[in-house]
């Protein structure tokens, strides 16, 4: 396959208004669930990024009807909770490590087998975190070498509760266990050594099924209802919005306003680290749509200042790494990061490729085990290997706006799992972006 590139050359500051694609979380959960209800769903604002395609495809072949994704609407015949059917072979789920966990835990439920596979990135990425905690339940699963797919997963097991104290705050593990305690005998409950994104268990409770938090952990009991059909709206994603709030910040004259951006507060993290870098972000509009908080945030060019950034914030900020590293680049002073281990596991390993790709720039970068510190200075151009992580290839097109030189971002294809119109709005803020096919 060709790959994509993007040339990215400083330029005019940024200006204008956009509403990024659909958050790349809530929109698989609105397929899963929606795809568990009973009777007719209608999604809107769904992403139609490819990582979400993929669990679409994989309900399609787990026997749901849905009609489009078309301009972001999907319509979904609900099956109900034990309406799912065998699927005529393995379940290929791309580059999306969110399907392959969650879906690990649904189909562990569920009376026929499965087998789940993925790109070159998924295939490497760990799966024993979730296949463990679903073992204690009593699923039947087996991972590849070293804990990574295939998954096989047999069917036709009887689930039973469990405790489990999470080891690593992951909303993943969290979910793959919420999803397989639908169908447990008896209650499960599992403790969060730190709070990570809530989007499942909100959204359980808005089709009417009972979740309890109570602290640190999540109470919900097996078999206790079904999950009844909805009209549900997307928010736009924080994530995606986060490469122009640090691009809005960066580039002296900026000013974009970008449109109901879900501000659920397991995920703005982001923010609280631009502010406190000294990032101006005003707040506005703000609404509850579906169960997720949204609001307007308009974003005007600052100095930055480089921070040292509090472990209790990696959780709610794990996916905006990249974009946050970049802004670091380019703001006075060191940023540094520690107690985020888990960027290692990400679509790469996010703290050595952003090193690599940093340092390929003239910036001064001390890498870590579990995280970074990235000093501030005056970036020259290059060409930068993204190293097929969506996330990576457009926050080095964010560093092209504030090098001095252009910067070449190679291997740009995975930008379509989660933005797919990212270039197109790029372009339209004022990114001087320039697409070659290699
Ligand atoms: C996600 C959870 C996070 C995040 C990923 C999406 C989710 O992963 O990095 O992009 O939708 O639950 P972990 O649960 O592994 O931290």
């Amino acid at each position: 396959m060709a790959s994509i590139n993007y040339r990215v050359s400083a330029g005019r500051p940024l200006a204008g208004t956009v509403k990024v694609a659909g958050d790349k979380s809530i929109s698989h959960r609105a397929v899963m669930l929606a795809a568990l209800a009973e009777g007719r769903s209608v999604i809107t604002g769904l992403l139609e990024g490819e990582d979400v395609l993929g669990t679409i495809g994989a309900f399609r072949a787990l026997g749901v009807s849905m009609e489009g994704p078309d301009a972001g609407r999907l319509v979904v015949e609900g099956v109900g909770l034990h309406g799912l059917q065998a699927p005529v072979g393995p379940l290929d789920l791309g580059n999306s490590g969110t399907s392959m966990r969650l879906l690990t835990g649904l189909l562990a439920a569920q009376p026929f087998g499965t087998r789940l596979v993925g790109d070159e990135s998924l295939m490497k990425r760990p799966m024993e975190r979730v296949a463990a905690p679903l073992r204690l339940m009593g699923a039947v699963i087996q991972t590849g070498d070293g804990g990574r797919p295939p998954l096989h997963i047999v069917g036709g097991q009887r689930l039973t509760g469990i405790h489990y104290d999470l080891p690593v705050a992951s909303a993943q593990v969290k979910s793959a266990i919420l999803l397989a305690a639908l169908y447990a005998t008896g209650e499960t409950t599992i403790k969060e050594p730190a709070p990570s994104r809530d989007h499942t268990e909100r959204m359980l409770v808005g089709l009417g099924y009972p979740v309890r938090r109570v602290g640190a952990e999540i109470h919900v009991t097996g078999r206790a209802g079904t999950l009844r059909a909805l009209s549900f709206t997307v928010p736009a994603d924080l994530s995606s919005a986060a490469f122009f709030l640090v691009a809005a910040s960066i580039v002296p004259g900026s000013r974009v306003v970008l449109k109901e951006v879900g501000m659920n507060p397991t995920r703005t993290g982001i923010l609280e680290i631009l502010r406190a870098m000294g990032a101006d972000i005003a707040v506005t509009h703000e609404a509850v749509v579906s169960g997720e908080p949204v609001a307007d945030l308009t974003v005007t060019a600052a100095p930055l200042r480089g921070v040292t950034i509090a472990p209790a914030l990696v959780p709610l900020a794990i996916d905006e790494f990249p974009a946050i590293f970049v802004a670091a680049a380019c703001a006075q002073g060191t940023t540094v990061l520690r107690g985020a281990a888990e960027l290692r596991v990400k679509e790469s390993d996010r703290l050595a490729v952003m090193a690599r790709g940093l340092k390929a720039l003239g910036v001064q970068v001390e890498e870590f085990p579990d995280g970074m510190a990235v000093t501030g200075g005056t970036l020259h151009g290059g060409a930068i290997e993204s190293g097929g992580d969506h996330r990576i290839a457009m926050a080095f097109a964010v560093a092209g706006l504030c090098a001095s030189a252009p910067v070449l971002v190679q291997d740009c294809r995975n930008v379509a799992t989660s933005f797919p119109a990212f270039v197109e709005q790029a372009r339209a803020l004022g990114f001087d972006l320039e697409l070659t096919h290699a």
